[in-house]
């Protein structure tokens, strides 16, 4: 089975292209490096021992697209190209509505020409913005998005749910990711953001080494446990499995609905001091932070109801926030 995985040199693209091997699956990754470096795909021939092939293509050019589907027999496709800054997206919404939908609009029309049928679609727990009950179900309300980023997964969603209701051939799942941490235990790849990271456990990561001074807290003054917000940190290795039993449902077509979502979360709440004690805790060092006011956009709580994916998928996360933060 030939798997498309577009974005395969990113953070969890490069992870799930690891697994899919790891399990059979033949891999054709695009990626145009727009936030990744080729370097990447030596870390995954070293560790599986194949070199998946690698085709350099914008997914904003829908002739290249074309030509690409034209050319491959594709058996199903992950889709995680995309962009994720959120600030960014704020200041150059136009940038992200390109990046995040007209792309996801060109793959669509692929899919139907080519009559593939098994899509799945990055989508985030950023849907719910901050939900009235926790933990969050896959059936809780999907309020205004705070971001541009924000609205282009949820209109994203919406976009492969309409297609869904009138094909008679695709299938497609959304897998909304609470928040991806860590690396492989190979250290082979990881999280290689470009810049200043905006994510906390990057940051945190950069802090212990000395390339930051110090790690600003976004609010100490939050109705949790210590003030600090709370997150469902997943290891990246945990969520990348979870798309090879999410991509195996779909193959496997007898089971699968038209259009699913699920949670990819471990389930359990983390605050960012605990996050920043876990941290101390598996390098036995002492990290150099500051509470500051809060950061805006950012919701108090979040963390995943995993009942559905568990009895739907068989799927749930093995990793502690220990092992995830060790791998990091
Ligand atoms: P990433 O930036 O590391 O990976 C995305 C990859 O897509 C990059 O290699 C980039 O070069 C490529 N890309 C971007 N635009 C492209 C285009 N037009 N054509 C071809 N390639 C393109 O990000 P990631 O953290 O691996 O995220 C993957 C997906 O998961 C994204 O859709 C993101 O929105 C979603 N997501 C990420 C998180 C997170 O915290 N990392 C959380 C929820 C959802
Ligand atoms: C953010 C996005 C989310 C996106 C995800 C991946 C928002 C509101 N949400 O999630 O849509 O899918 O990134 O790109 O932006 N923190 C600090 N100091 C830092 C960085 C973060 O205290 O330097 C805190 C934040 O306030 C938050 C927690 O750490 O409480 C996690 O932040 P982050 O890693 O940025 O992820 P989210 O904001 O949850």
């Amino acid at each position: 089975m030939k798997i498309l995985v577009t974005g395969g040199v990113g953070f969890i693209g490069s992870h799930t292209v690891v697994e899919l091997q790891e399990k059979g699956h033949d891999v054709v990754i695009i990626d145009n490096l727009s936030n990744s470096s080729e370097g990447v795909l030596k870390g995954i021939v070293a560790i599986t021992g194949i070199v998946p092939e690698f085709v350099k293509l914008d997914l904003r050019d829908k002739a290249d697209v074309s030509a690409f589907f034209e050319t491959h027999e594709i058996d199903g496709v992950i889709h995680f190209a995309a962009s994720k800054a959120v600030g960014e997206s704020v200041d150059n919404p136009l940038l992200y509505y390109e990046n995040n939908i007209s792309t996801l609009i060109y793959v669509l029309q692929e899919l139907e020409k080519h009559q593939i049928s098994n899509f799945i679609f990055s989508s985030s727990c950023t849907v719910y913005g901050q939900a009235d009950e926790l933990p969050i179900t896959e059936n809780a309300l999907v309020k205004k998005a705070a971001s541009p980023y924000g609205n282009t997964k949820q209109v994203g969603e919406e976009i492969i749910k309409d297609v869904c209701h009138i094909s008679k051939q695709l299938n497609a799942i959304a897998l909304r990711y609470f928040n991806p941490i860590g690396a492989h235990p190979s250290a082979e790849i990881g999280e290689l953001p470009l810049g200043i990271p905006q994510n906390l456990v990057p940051y945190i990561m950069q802090t212990g080494i000395g390339v930051r001074e110090e790690l600003s807290v976004f609010g100490g003054d939050y109705p949790t446990k210590d003030g600090t917000c709370v997150r469902d940190y997943i290891h990246v290795v945990d969520l990348a499995k979870a798309h090879v039993v999410a991509m195996e449902r779909l193959l496997d077509s007898e089971n699968s609905e038209n259009f699913e979502t699920f949670n990819i979360g471990t389930g359990k709440g983390s605050t960012v001091l605990e996050v920043i004690e876990s941290f101390e805790r598996v390098t036995n060092t002492v990290l150099n932070y500051k509470i500051v006011p809060r950061r805006a956009g950012d919701v108090t709580a979040a963390y995943a109801d995993t009942t559905k994916v568990k009895s739907e998928l068989g799927w749930s996360a093995q990793s502690s926030l220990d092992e995830a933060i060790k791998s990091a």
